[in-house]
């Protein structure tokens, strides 16, 4: 614990968050909750101040990524802040010619297809992130005792974006790439697992309190082309931060089939989407682990009895895995929090599943 401390100076001593409990097996005072996309869009705190600001203008704006991540803390009274940010940030950081475009996502000028442009892929170096650590620097101040998450994209759903060139439905030219040359493909999931580690620990040395890596896109794959071509990129990411003693969290998107084999990437708890209930899922990923999820963000647009019934559901799901050799539960989405969504509504899980 000592070194731990003299390593990480700025980290907080928040023991009796119920995020940390649940996600590292002791008993939390309430059941946790926090949504993923939290801030953005279905505010309109965040809409007004976002006014004329691109989003990735925004990202390097340390008074402003500070402000919008404590919109929905203080909105919600959510049990986490997740650092408002992007996965494409440590690109954008490192030198990619990248842009967030509106209603689109990630568009990457150059897409990455090459040996060449493998080699020429810039890694990070931490002082390209310091508007990022100064945000938190900011965050640990502002938060009192909520915690704070970082978070960064996976080596698989961060190359899926290069290689494509911008959001893609079928992943063709990822896959092809991976399949037609596994040393390429490697270099490439190397390189962006560094990028990748470098933008935690950045984050780690400035305070954050736990992390998430999200490979959204990992559903695309067999559990077969995932363990051999995106597990020990993943696994390495996790391996480098585990140091730090904070809860890591692994989430994606359709990975129901990948649960088992994700569970072996080295997370502390494993994000679900609403696919397969919770008890399911704790048994596909094994005992030991914590579970993060997993009401379908559509639900919230079916109105309060429809809800209620889901987010009941849930904790009881929840329950039951917990009981089987699950370490904890954590609510929250089974993907972000779509741009509609009626903030009042958030608010009103919040309090539900802290009554429970
Ligand atoms: O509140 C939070 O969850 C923190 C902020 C956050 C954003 N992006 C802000 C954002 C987080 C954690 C992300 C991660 C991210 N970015 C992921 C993984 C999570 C997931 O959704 O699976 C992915 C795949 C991206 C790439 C990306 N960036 C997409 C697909 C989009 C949406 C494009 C659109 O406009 O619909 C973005 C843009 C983005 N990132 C927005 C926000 C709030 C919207 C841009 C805006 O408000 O102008």
């Amino acid at each position: 614990a000592m070194t731990t401390g003299a390593r990480y100076p700025y980290r907080r001593r928040l023991t009796d968050a119920p995020l940390l409990a649940a996600a590292t097996g002791r008993r939390p005072s309430h059941r946790p909750v926090w949504f993923m996309r939290q801030a953005g869009r279905s505010l309109p705190e965040y809409r007004e101040i976002r006014a004329g600001i691109g989003m990735l203008e925004s990202c390097f704006n340390p008074e402003l990524v500070c402000e919008i991540t404590m919109q929905p803390v203080r909105r919600h009274k959510v049990d986490a802040a997740i650092l408002f940010s992007d996965i494409v940030v440590p690109l954008k950081a490192a030198g990619v010619d990248l842009d967030i475009v509106a209603g689109t996502g990630p568009v990457v000028a150059n897409p990455v297809r090459t040996a060449a442009d493998v080699a020429a892929l810039p890694r990070l170096r931490p002082e390209e992130v310091g508007a990022v650590t100064e945000a938190i620097s900011l965050l640990t101040t502002e938060l009192g005792g909520t915690p704070l998450i970082g978070f960064a994209g996976a080596p698989f759903t961060l190359a899926s974006y290069l290689v494509e060139g911008g959001p893609s439905r079928n992943h063709e030219r990822t896959k092809a790439l991976m399949h037609s040359d596994p040393k390429v493909w490697h270099a490439l999931l190397g390189a962006l697992a560094d990028t990748t580690i470098a933008f935690l620990k950045a984050q780690l040395h400035a305070g954050v309190d736990a992390i998430q890596l999200f490979d959204s896109w990992a559903g695309a794959l067999s559990e077969a082309d995932y363990r051999t071509f995106v597990l020990p990129h993943s696994q390495r990411v996790f391996a480098e931060v585990a140091e730090a003693a904070v809860p890591r969290i692994h989430f994606g998107v359709g990975t129901g089939e990948l649960l088992g084999v994700m569970g072996e990437a080295g997370a502390d708890v494993v994000g679900v989407d609403w696919r397969v209930p919770l008890d399911e899922a704790g048994r596909r990923v094994g005992p030991g682990k914590g579970l993060q999820g997993n009401l379908d963000p559509a639900v919230l647009f079916a109105g309060w009895p429809a809800i209620e019934r889901e987010v009941r559901r849930i904790a009881g799901e929840a329950d039951r895995a917990v009981a089987a050799g699950a370490t904890g539960h954590i609510f929250n989405l089974g993907h972000g929090v779509l741009p509609d969504t009626d903030p009042a509504v958030l608010t009103d899980v919040v309090e539900l599943v802290h009554s429970l």
